[in-house]
């Protein structure tokens, strides 16, 4: 594939236009990324030609559709790595794969007096799911604290963790502030400890090699659409031991093996979690979108996030104006800022305006935001397929925000 920017956005029609009479500049990747042709493609193509239920009928229909869901699994466990397409649920999404585990996992495994750890720099949905298993099981969320930079204190971490604790739950990458943790180090300790622990990858999988086994994590989940897949689609990745022990998430269709009014037999994982019809054309372009990701290859894309990273970083550092939130050595192409005097939604509607596209708000980090002690920020999130040149665009357009609310 030709790596060039000029090429890439080609396969991504939507870049292609204008917004309020100016070229998009789209800076919103933490929040959804765009879809490449090919995805569209795949999306049609199979209502076109192959629409059918899967796992369920004998005509020929059914068996492609059912053969390129499957496939699509497959695409799946070798993009991750893990060790059997069994591991593999597909979800709607990095929520509903949270959910899936706070709700059966803890079914099974969380009992009254146990601990769960997370971080401050959690999103909402790292966060909600395991108040609510707490307060089901009468069990205690802990919070591991971050340093002002926004890195993950680890020592304090380790510091939390006793023979209560069950489970460490956490974000590979920050959505609001970029931060990379060191899962590695975490997954290590906690294993040393006979700890579970799951990765939010939701703000990482689009943007770094992912390897399951060699993480050796417990549970990983993500999102199809912050993978330039369709949304309503996502991934829990589970060791298998945990699924064979877990109880179903929802009854239904295709998770049984067999129902009568006296008792019902589930079905094996992966299909024990995946009640009802799936989203199988989301799912067949969710595996087109990672082909995608694949063929242009982490060392590219990594590169251009990174060098857009530290362009947008140090020029953004050169106004007097703009203060960071979220300093960490490690970070990945994220950037929350605060136009001092101002309040983030006028910077982004005013940005908007002009053509570029960011989010504003506490970005569904709420007890991070009350940790700086700030309503929210302005964030600019970069993928591969962003230039240079939109940034320069970008901060001479972030100057005229300054003087025209100064
Ligand atoms: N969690 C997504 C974001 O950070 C929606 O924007």
């Amino acid at each position: 594939m030709n790596n060039s920017i000029e090429q890439i956005r080609k396969d991504f029609p939507i870049l292609n236009q204008k917004v309020n009479g100016k070229p998009l500049i789209y800076f919103d990747n933490g929040a959804t990324t765009q879809k490449p042709s090919v995805v569209m493609g795949a999306i049609s193509q199979y209502y076109n030609e192959i629409n059918s239920n899967v796992h369920r009928g004998v005509h020929h229909l059914s068996q492609v559709s059912t053969e390129r869901y499957e496939h699509s699994r497959d695409v799946v466990q070798q993009f991750i790595g893990a060790k059997s397409r069994e591991e593999i649920v597909f979800s709607k999404g990095t929520t509903d794969a949270i959910n899936i585990i706070a709700s059966s996992w803890t079914t099974a495994f969380l009992n009254e007096g146990d601990e769960i750890i997370i971080s401050t720099m959690e999103h909402h949905s790292n966060i909600v799911p395991w108040q609510m298993a707490c307060q089901k099981k009468n069990a205690k969320l802990i919070v591991a604290p971050i340093n002002n930079q926004g890195e993950l204190l680890l020592d304090k971490l380790k510091e939390k963790v006793n023979n209560r604790t069950k489970l460490i739950s956490i974000t590979h990458i920050s959505n609001t502030l970029g931060t990379i943790n060191p899962i590695e180090e975490i997954i290590t300790f906690a294993k040393s400890k006979g700890i579970a622990v799951l990765i939010d990858a939701a703000q990482s999988v689009a943007h770094m090699k992912i390897d399951v086994k060699e993480l050796d994590c417990d549970f990983l989940v993500f999102s199809g659409h912050k993978l330039f897949g369709p949304t309503g689609t996502g991934v829990l990745y589970a060791k298998k031991k945990w699924l064979d022990q877990m109880p179903p998430y929802q009854g239904g269709g295709d998770m049984i093996k067999e129902v009568s009014f006296e008792k019902t037999t589930y079905n094996e994982p992966p299909h024990k979690f995946e009640a009802g019809t799936p989203n199988i054309s989301g799912v067949i372009g969710m595996a087109s979108a990672i082909e995608y990701v694949q063929n242009l290859g982490f060392k590219f894309i990594q590169q251009q996030e990174q060098e857009l990273l530290s362009f947008a970083t140090n020029e953004m550092g050169k106004i007097d104006e703009i203060e960071i939130i979220g300093t960490a050595n490690h970070k990945a192409s994220v950037i929350s800022f605060l136009v001092k005097g101002t309040h983030p939604f006028d910077v982004g509607t005013i940005l908007d305006q002009l053509g570029i596209a960011i989010r504003t708000g506490h970005h569904c980090t709420q007890p991070l935001m009350n940790f700086y002690k700030i309503p929210g920020t302005a964030r600019v999130s970069f993928s591969f397929y962003n230039s240079i040149e939109e940034i320069k665009h970008f901060i001479k357009a972030l100057k005229k925000v300054i003087s025209m609310l100064n």
